[in-house]
């Protein structure tokens, strides 16, 4: 199967790796030479690390490089039976690139975007053959995270959706199939992480360093939520929750926080500038936590239970099933269970009372219970 990538980014060339990895015969296009001789340069370093590490030799490198070839124009990738697009988040640059790229293409060829926010079926609009697109969403960096989301479109049949999570599947990827709907599975169910966390602190309950400490030790999260959104940029994580937000026909679920807006705008990104809710300069200290374990488990009951209260709002939707959303989570963002069976755990009644007993304190719709949560703690039954 020949493989044509468009755009040689962070996703683009992370794609490549994978599929070339897989055997699969690559393509890469995009529209900036430097972007694919950087693609180029630096799969040879990752490749490299790899041998050092023991994880390849030599002879898995050139094979995994000479699947991979770098084009200079769209029509390069007409032979192509799957196509996966991953250039800029913009629904017209991508609808004009892709609406180009089916004049070249076979009509079997599938059309998929790598899009994390924007509709598929915006995006499966702009073709003559709509039923051929689908969103096929990697997560950073694609070589090493597992969960690969695959969302049909209305538009989609059910040949390109077969055919997409088989080909998906045999690159070694744990697939979960979410509905087209803002945030597909992971953006979506992972939202309560960040906007509880900032909201605890916007209180004045705990600081960052606690509420991380608590995230950490007793939910067992390999990182603190301020830690984690340190990591990804203030700026890139608050603009998921604005676009999730604006998406839900602003649903105080998905409500902003203005702490997080002020870190953005004032260039405290986190990691990547030096500074952010914690000092990354040479030689900062890391505040320590006030390890008050009443505290703690407060923080984490809150966060936990927005979490599952997301998670099984996304099943009564029928945002995808229960199985692909617990691994979306364990997959896609490493959370140590699946929400699903962490509500198993905690007991169907504690979350819904936890819930109600929120709501009462805030009269919020924010702390709405999901009406599964209520009807199966009627009905005593268990996910799964
Ligand atoms: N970075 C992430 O964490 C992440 C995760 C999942 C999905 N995504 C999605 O993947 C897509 C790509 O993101 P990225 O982070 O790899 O971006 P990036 O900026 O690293 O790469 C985009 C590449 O597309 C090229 N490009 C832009 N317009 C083009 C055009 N008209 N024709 C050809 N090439 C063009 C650019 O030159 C650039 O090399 C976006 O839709 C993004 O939302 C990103």
């Amino acid at each position: 199967m020949n493989v044509g990538i468009i755009g040689a980014g962070t996703m683009g060339s992370g794609i490549a790796q994978v599929a070339s990895t897989a055997g699969y015969t690559v393509k890469i296009f995009d529209a900036s030479e430097a972007a694919l001789n950087k693609a180029e340069t630096s799969l040879e370093k990752i490749l490299n690390r790899l041998i050092e590490k023991g994880r390849i030799d030599n002879q898995e490198k050139e094979r995994i490089q000479n699947n991979i070839s770098y084009v200079g124009r769209l029509k390069d990738l007409s032979g192509s039976d799957l196509t996966i697009e991953a250039i800029v988040e913009n629904l017209e640059v991508k609808q004009n690139v892709l609406s180009e790229l089916e004049n070249y293409l076979c009509d079997k060829c599938i059309i998929a975007s790598n899009t994390s926010s924007l509709s598929v079926a915006s995006i499966a609009a702009s073709l003559k053959k709509p039923e051929r697109c689908i969103g096929i969403h990697f997560f950073n960096p694609a070589p090493l995270m597992k969960l690969v989301e695959i969302i049909p479109a209305i538009q989609t049949s059910e040949d390109t959706l077969q055919t997409a999570i088989k080909t998906i599947s045999d690159w070694k990827k744990v697939v979960a199939v979410a509905k087209d709907t803002p945030g597909f599975i992971v953006n979506r169910v992972a939202r309560p992480f960040y906007g509880e966390a900032l909201r605890i602190y916007e209180e004045g309950i705990a600081d960052f360093a606690t509420i991380d400490w608590s995230l950490k030790t007793i939910g067992g999260f390999r990182m603190g939520p301020f830690e984690l959104m340190d990591f990804i940029g203030n700026d890139v994580n608050y603009t998921v929750t604005e676009t999730v937000f604006t998406a839900f026909y602003f649903d105080p679920r998905y409500k902003p926080a203005f702490t997080q807006k002020r870190f953005a705008e004032a260039g405290y990104l986190g990691r990547k500038s030096g500074k952010g809710y914690y000092d990354y300069s040479e030689g900062a200290t890391k505040p320590s936590p006030k390890k008050d374990k009443e505290i703690g488990q407060q923080i984490f009951d809150r966060v936990i239970v927005m979490l599952i209260n997301e998670a099984a709002d996304a099943l009564f939707l029928n945002i995808a099933s229960a199985e692909d959303i617990d691994n979306a989570m364990t997959k896609g963002v490493n959370y140590p269970k699946g929400l699903l069976a962490w509500a198993n755990e905690k007991g169907i009644d504690w979350c819904v009372s936890k819930l109600d007993e929120m709501y009462d304190e805030y009269h919020e719709d924010r702390y709405r219970c999901s009406p599964l949560l209520r009807k199966m703690n009627t009905n005593n039954k268990n996910f799964f």
